[in-house]
């Protein structure tokens, strides 16, 4: 006997996914949950594993918020759970391969527990060729669904576990922001505040805007709500995000901006505010003010520059020249005292001659980043540069990266030995992962800091005077330790 389970069967489509024509709804009716569903996960347990960025992150504590709010406990471990699922990340390719390999090894759990619910979230879902390649090769999966619908989590659930079906639903193009759902934070310090959705940019190598749909801001006041009731439950630090917070407020013809946000977010008294991801385009004077001016933004700026060469940058559709990054970046070291900066750079975009990665290579000795992700391009499949020819052997590719990582720790270090003898303000998260008598922690530069101090300083912000610089870490002792 076959079912219906057409209405939870919805595709993504690249087509649809690139529209920028829908008008945006603010949706705050909260979560949707079905009568029969209300508490079906008591004594049960969920396990998510998120690949890729902060805004999954994000997306997996809301996740884990809807299953506890249906009665479901965490476990820390894939076995115990009874409901699995892997929030994925499609910027590149070893992101979505790793993705592949965890779902096929994670078809015995099925074998020992068939009523367990397998379900594979994020941008993975939003692909056409991922769903399908799921629908023929991995019988395994019993639930996708997309970055457009996780407030219908409830609804798709019930199709999986009571009616035991296959259930996909993606849309693509979905100019919806959910506000008032459940959320499970996974650090009681710090948390992460979405203040937009979504990107516009189509940067020509870049997935994002296809999985991650139109770019879509939070009213100030939803966004302003949300600190306050962060600070009242105790978190020192929230990180406000978006894949270009620089253009928060664009879509929204309220008359704020960005800069407007920070300065109220920073009124809110909440002892430290940072943000990501800058574009460098939308970065103005008046925010590089805000940030210079108020105490509790955090002086450390993440400003991609993807590479130092014009032409790249021309064909990567940055909307930047190196020198105009270079004129925002020096303004930046100027303006907001004592800031860290780091970036994002990839080799290998199609047809990168040896000089233009030159330009990139002499960038980094001349801008001296705090730190840099770095990575060989990837050719994701529907964006523009997936097309572009590319003669560039991988091996090539491989030479070139590694050259950009000798440089990159290079400067990561020198400006990490600039800081020994100083005094850095470092909010404790606990005792270091390696040693377990050393307390760890990160500075408002965004250094992270292993030092010698007492417990009951775990919580707190506490003044650490940098004996030690490492190329990554930064190492001293509390000045009332
Ligand atoms: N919105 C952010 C970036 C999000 S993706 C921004 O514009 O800065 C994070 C980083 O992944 C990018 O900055 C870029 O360096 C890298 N990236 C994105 N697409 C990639 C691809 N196709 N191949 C390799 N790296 C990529
Ligand atoms: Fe991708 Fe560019 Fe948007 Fe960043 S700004 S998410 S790199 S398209
Ligand atoms: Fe990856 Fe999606 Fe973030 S592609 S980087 S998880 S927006």
């Amino acid at each position: 006997m076959s079912k219906d389970y057409s209405k939870y069967f919805h595709k993504p489509s690249l087509k649809e996914a690139v529209d920028r024509k829908k008008e945006i709804i603010i949706n705050k009716d909260g979560l949707d949950v079905p009568s029969d569903m209300v508490n079906v996960g008591k004594d049960k347990k969920y396990f998510i594993r998120t690949y890729g960025c902060q805004g999954n992150e994000a997306d997996s504590e809301v996740i884990a918020g809807i299953l506890e709010f249906l009665g479901y406990k965490k476990s820390n471990e894939v076995e115990d759970a009874d409901v699995v699922l892997l929030n994925t990340c499609a910027v590149r390719e070893n992101a979505e391969e790793k993705v592949f390999g965890e779902i096929g090894a994670l078809k015995k759990l099925k074998v020992v527990k068939p009523d367990l619910v397998f379900g594979i979230c994020g941008c993975m879902a939003q692909q056409e060729h991922v769903v399908e390649k799921i629908l023929k090769s991995y019988p395994q999966v019993d639930l996708v669904f997309g970055t457009h619908n996780i407030n219908r989590l409830p609804l798709l659930l019930k199709d999986a576990l009571l009616n035991k079906e296959r259930v996909v639903e993606v849309f693509s193009n979905k100019s919806v922001i959910y506000e008032n759902l459940p959320v499970a934070r996974s650090n009681n310090l710090k948390a992460w505040v979405n203040i937009m959705y979504g990107c516009d940019k189509f940067c020509t190598y870049c997935i994002v805007p296809y999985t991650r749909g139109k770019e879509r801001s939070r009213l100030m006041e939803d966004i302003l709500k949300e600190v306050r009731d962060l600070k009242d439950k105790g978190f020192k630090e929230v990180t406000l995000l978006g894949q270009n917070v620089n253009a928060y407020g664009n879509d929204l013809n309220k008359g704020y901006d960005f800069a407007s946000l920070l300065k109220e977010v920073s009124k809110v008294g909440i002892e430290r505010i940072r943000f990501v991801t800058s574009h460098p385009w939308n970065f103005t004077d008046e925010m590089v003010d805000v940030i210079s001016k108020c105490d509790n933004i955090m002086p450390y700026i993440h400003l991609p520059i993807q590479s130092g060469d014009d032409e790249v940058l021309r064909r990567m559709g940055r909307r930047y020249k190196y020198e105009e990054y270079k004129k925002l970046y020096n303004s930046l070291r100027d303006k907001v005292k004592g800031c860290s900066i780091s970036t994002d750079i990839i080799v290998g975009f199609p047809n990168e001659t040896e000089e233009q990665f030159n330009n990139t290579l002499r960038a980094v000795k001349e801008l001296e980043y705090d730190s840099a992700y770095t990575f060989i391009y990837s050719p994701r499949e529907g964006t523009p540069a997936s097309k572009m020819e590319d003669n560039v052997s991988e091996e090539e590719k491989k030479r070139r990266f590694n050259l950009l990582v000798d440089a990159v720790s290079e400067s990561a270090k020198k400006r990490n030995d600039g800081y020994v003898g100083r005094v850095l303000k470092v909010l404790v998260e606990g005792y270091s992962k390696k040693n377990k008598n050393i307390l760890s922690g990160y500075s408002e530069e965004n250094k992270l800091v292993n030092f010698k101090g007492k417990e009951e300083m775990i919580g707190k912000i506490v003044e650490v005077k940098i004996t030690t610089s490492k190329t990554w870490t930064l190492e001293g002792e509390a000045i009332d330790g």
